[in-house]
């Protein structure tokens, strides 16, 4: 689904420059459960940024499907994001003075293809705070709306980076399992960047990065249920 090869990225501000990314050949394939880890400054936000378009490549080429991304205009990269591309920030990023059901529909406002809203309730299990602001919920409540809105534009992929950076254990495990929900039912490729190990247990494919490189590349024989995997 996406091919990057030989990507780099550098920062330059004034005379200093950061390489962010070094190199990276990487393939993500249909519907597989990828989990980026590294430590912090490890390059795995700027990873996620570049296959989105928010960021510009340094060097290399991104693939996704027959469209070579680093190809586009800035403004087909643009209209390539809202149909195609899901996000999940640590931030909720709800909209406070509107209700649950209303920040869905900001989601599905943007696909051609959006899923229902109602059914996308159902799956966080927020059907009868459909009429809540978001301040009237708790923080895994808020963010299991912000994964249905991303949902509902209905993407082909999810990219999430550190989505359970604000969560306790509990909440946590509850987002990631629907995110694992979302890969089995829906069969959405999902990327989950975190530098908690343990998410790795749940996925197909492990990638660990350091120093903007990829360290190594691994599959896990079984995938773990987001309850079962050791935290911290
Ligand atoms: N916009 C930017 N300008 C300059 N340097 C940046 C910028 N974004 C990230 N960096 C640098 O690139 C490196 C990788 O950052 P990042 O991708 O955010 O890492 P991670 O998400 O793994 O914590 C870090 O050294 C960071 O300081
Ligand atoms: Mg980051």
């Amino acid at each position: 689904m996406i091919v990057m090869k030989n990507v780099s990225k550098i920062y330059r501000s004034g005379d200093i420059e950061t390489a962010a990314l070094k190199d990276i050949d990487l393939t993500i394939a249909e519907g597989e459960f990828v989990v980026i880890l590294g430590p912090s400054g490890s390059g795995k936000s700027t990873l996620l940024n570049v296959i989105s378009g928010l960021d510009s490549v340094t060097s290399g080429t991104i693939q996704f499907r027959d469209v070579r991304l680093t190809d586009l205009t800035e403004r087909e990269m643009t209209a390539f994001r809202r149909q195609h591309l899901g996000f999940i920030f640590q931030q909720y990023n709800l909209l406070q003075n509107l209700t649950v059901y209303e920040n869905i529909q900001i989601g599905s406002d943007i696909g051609t293809n959006p899923l229902p809203i109602d059914e996308l309730l159902e799956s966080i299990g927020l059907t009868n705070a459909r009429d809540k602001y978001p301040h009237q919920l708790s923080g895994g409540e808020q963010q299991r709306v912000s994964v249905a809105r991303s949902l509902a534009k209905n993407p082909d992929i999810i990219f999430c980076d550190e989505p359970t950076g604000s969560l306790d254990e509990e909440n946590s495990k509850k987002v990631l399992q629907m995110l694992q929900d979302l890969n089995d039912t829906f069969h959405k490729t999902v990327v989950v960047i975190t530098h908690n190990n343990g998410i790795a247990e749940m996925a197909d494919q492990v990638i660990r990065m350091n120093s903007g490189r990829i360290l190594s590349v691994t599959r896990n024989p079984v995938r773990k249920a987001a309850s079962a995997i050791h935290w911290g």
